[in-house]
């Protein structure tokens, strides 16, 4: 396989000739010799290539040369004269593959908004910015998949659409098979579902969770990983309608075991992000965060605070008169609440736990209280919610009474049941979401800056 600018960079000068392809970033033009860098994306400096213009066998190529074509290079590794990199290439082969028109590239050498830069998604991952987010997106990708693999759990597909809401919260995507100049409508002129999704109504997954649990009930630990869309209509910037979402799942575990995977997992994602994509991360802290690397490293080696929710509203409303929206027990909790609970309150990472039950799903275990359940949300200082997991409710009786109150319907979900009839167990897990992981640990203050192509309420052409 050919070699990526990042290895070359890595190289001790030599004679031997290597390639380099890749978009020109940048071309500065001295008397006898030209500088371009050259960069493909595997790293976030590109290769200084330094064509020597009087050994050009045609030197008309260093006019089709501009930000943004695409090139390849030949030539020796050198020690670098300037101070800003170890080696470069000394060329006098250079073929220019794809021209790039200075006056029509939406790319210019200046410093583009990160607005400006949304508008044009299909090019952004061509800046700095945008191409450290999509490797540290890379990497923490893998991470999830290597953190799990190394402890025993089974990576699960569950699927995208299905007949279940998982969340109870009403915010899904239907999906049709209706003819739409054509629907079929009741006597009231309602729309008539029973003739949709080929003969039953379907909707978008808001979570493979339900799915999941049927497989640990299996496999004992598995995690999914994939995309979940919600139907809300929150312009914020921390939601999209379209995300992805990391969901462990493990059978005979309770809500404690599910506080300390989701700790270690946190951790060891931040742990190998500061590792393996340092270059990236200080290019973080000098634009976009400043200090998110010490924030982060801080993080891994502090415990995460606790606080059951009880608590949490005991300390928020000695401080009501602060807030937009003052709490009292029973509220949900906002993004500024958990902002003051890890920013002021606790300093660090807090895991809140056991939530009014009507705040939360129908699936969490019910606590003796008769009131809470064991639900545990952990959130973070800077962003507040990153992950929402649960003890889930392994008793039949009990499940099916919650169900009943909420008005589910039962038939829909006999087969979940069933996992409460056919050898029960504690079981629990959580969702993290990635883009609000992504969101943190780059300190990217849109969510919509973290995932290649946003989807929200809002949406672009692309
Ligand atoms: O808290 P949520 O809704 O929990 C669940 O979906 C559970 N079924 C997870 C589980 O126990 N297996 O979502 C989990 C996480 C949130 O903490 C948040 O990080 C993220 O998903 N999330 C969103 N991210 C971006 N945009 C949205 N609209 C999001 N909604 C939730
Ligand atoms: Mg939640």
């Amino acid at each position: 396989m050919k070699e990526r600018i990042s290895t070359l960079l890595k190289r001790e000068p030599q004679a031997e000739f290597v390639v380099a392809e890749g978009w020109v970033r940048t071309k500065r033009d001295s008397k006898n010799v030209c500088f371009l860098e050259v960069n493909d994306g595997s790293c976030l400096k590109g290769l200084q290539v330094v064509i020597d213009k009087e050994q050009l066998s045609d030197a008309s190529i260093l006019n089709e040369i501009t930000t943004g074509c695409s090139v390849i290079c030949k030539g020796p590794i050198v020690s670098s004269a300037g101070g800003n990199q170890a080696v470069e290439m000394a060329t006098t082969d250079v073929q220019v593959v794809g021209p790039c028109p200075v006056d029509t590239y939406p790319l210019q050498k200046k410093r583009h908004s990160i607005e400006y830069l949304r508008e044009i998604a299909h090019l952004r991952a061509r800046t700095n910015l945008f191409g450290a987010v999509a490797r540290v997106r890379n990497t923490l990708s893998y991470a999830v998949h290597t953190f799990f693999q190394e402890h025993g759990f089974s990576y699960v597909n569950t699927p995208i659409i299905g007949a279940s809401d998982c969340e109870g919260a009403g915010e899904q995507f239907l999906v049709t098979t209706l003819d739409l100049d054509n629907i079929p409508r009741n006597e009231q002129g309602q729309i008539d579902y029973s003739k949709d999704f080929f003969g039953r109504q379907a909707f978008l997954t808001v979570s493979g969770q339900l799915e999941g649990e049927t497989y640990a009930m299996a496999l004992k630990n598995i995690y999914t990983f994939g995309p979940t869309f919600r139907a809300e209509n929150s312009n914020t910037k921390r939601h999209l309608s379209e995300f992805w979402m990391v969901e462990p799942e493990m059978a005979f575990c309770t809500l404690e075991g599910n506080m300390e995977v989701a700790e270690a997992f946190l951790k060891y994602l931040f742990k190998t992000v500061l590792e393996e994509c340092a270059e990236d991360m200080a290019f973080f802290s000098k634009f976009v965060q400043s200090g998110v690397q010490e924030t982060l490293k801080a993080i891994v080696e502090t415990p995460f605070a606790h606080l059951t929710y009880t608590e949490a509203i005991e300390e928020l409303s000695k401080h009501n008169d602060t807030f937009e929206f003052p709490v009292s027990w029973g509220s949900d909790l906002q993004s500024e609440h958990e902002k003051f609970l890890t920013e002021v309150v606790c300093k660090r990472p807090v895991i809140v736990t056991d939530y009014p039950k009507e705040i939360k799903a129908f699936y969490m275990k019910l606590n003796e209280d008769g009131k809470t359940v064991r639900g545990m949300d952990v959130l973070v200082p800077r962003l507040g919610e990153i992950i929402g997991g649960s003890e889930r409710e392994s008793d039949l009786a009990t499940l099916t009474k919650r169900m009943e109150e909420l008005g589910l319907n039962l038939d829909d979900y006999w087969w979940y049941l069933d996992l409460r009839r056919f050898g029960t167990v504690p079981h629990a897990g959580f969702g993290l979401g990635f883009e609000r992981l992504v969101q943190y640990v780059t300190g990217i203050a849109n969510i919509r800056d973290v995932i290649p192509y946003p989807r929200a309420p809002k949406l672009a052409d692309f």
